[in-house]
């Protein structure tokens, strides 16, 4: 591609200046359009066939999209930082933190570095939807419909004091965690989302973090979360509950 300046349209007289002015916004206008296409995902930094063919196997525990189960036996994984779910899975490969029943799944046989990637970007990728969206006739297709239902998931209201649980959220977790409960980047961290994950799932990592079985933010953190009671984390895990419901 030429690179013309702009003052090249003023001097230039008649055609040639049409011409020269067309090549300019030619250029600029190819150029929005990759920007714009690259916006859009239609340029992907990952191998989706690839990822597609590895979730085969996530599926069977997190489900198709990633959406995890209710009773918290597996995590939501759609949607979160695609950074963050790489970091644990490689956790998980070097026993960093303990996930029996992903044992054998995490190693670098099945799951390469290059695997890690792109499971990591196409769960990442995935939007699960709070709620339907009204139905059209013009374009209503029963089957894509039944598809669309499997994606719709909204965490169900736990049980605690919501106003409680917000105070102690905003003082204690929002730092990190963000006020919207979506997460947040970090210089050296990436803090995941806890807004739309499951209740009993975040209970149990609460659990095992005061225990000292895993690692929170730092070490310290073990005794700090030992230290609050049943009804402080009921009242967060009720106020997180209703933080995906818009
Ligand atoms: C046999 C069931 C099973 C399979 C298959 C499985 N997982 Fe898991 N996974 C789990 C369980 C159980 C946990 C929660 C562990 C815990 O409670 O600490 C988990 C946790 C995770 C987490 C941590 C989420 C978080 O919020 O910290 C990630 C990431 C993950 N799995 C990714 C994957 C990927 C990617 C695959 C496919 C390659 C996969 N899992 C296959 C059972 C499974
Ligand atoms: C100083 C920052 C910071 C604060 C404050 C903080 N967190 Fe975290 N939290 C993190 C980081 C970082 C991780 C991810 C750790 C990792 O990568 O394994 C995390 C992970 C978690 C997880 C695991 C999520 C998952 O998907 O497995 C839970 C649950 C959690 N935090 C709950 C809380 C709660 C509840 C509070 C408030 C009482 C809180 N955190 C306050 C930084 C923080």
């Amino acid at each position: 591609m030429t690179y013309y300046k702009r003052s090249n349209c003023r001097r230039k007289k008649g055609f040639d200046r049409v011409l020269v002015c067309q090549r300019i916004v030619s250029a600029i206008v190819t150029m929005f359009l990759l920007v714009l296409f690259s916006k859009l995902g239609a340029v992907e930094s990952f191998d989706r066939e690839l990822a597609i063919e590895i979730n085969y196997t996530c599926a069977g525990c997190h489900g198709e999209y990633g959406q995890g189960v209710a009773d918290g036996t597996y995590p939501r994984l759609a949607g979160m930082d695609a950074d963050y779910l790489a970091r644990q899975l490689r956790l998980f490969k070097s026993r960093k933190r303990l996930n029996i029943p992903m044992f054998p799944y995490a190693i670098d046989r099945d799951l390469p570095e290059e695997d890690v990637v792109a499971i990591s970007q196409f769960l990442s990728s995935i939007e699960l939807l709070a709620k339907l969206p009204p139905i059209d006739d013009k374009t209503y297709d029963p089957l894509k419909r039944l598809k669309l239902a499997k994606q719709v998931f909204s965490v169900p209201r736990y049980s605690g004091d919501v106003k409680t649980g917000k105070f102690f959220y905003n003082k204690e977790c929002a730092n990190c965690h963000g006020r919207d409960g979506l997460g947040k980047r970090k210089k050296k961290t990436v803090v995941p989302r806890l807004a739309g994950q499951h209740s009993l799932y975040l209970l149990r990592q609460i659990e095992i973090i005061g225990k000292g079985l895993r690692l929170h933010d730092e070490a310290g953190d073990a005794a700090v979360f030992k230290s609050y009671s049943k009804t402080e984390i009921a009242n967060v895990l009720a106020y997180l509950s209703v933080l995906d419901d818009e």
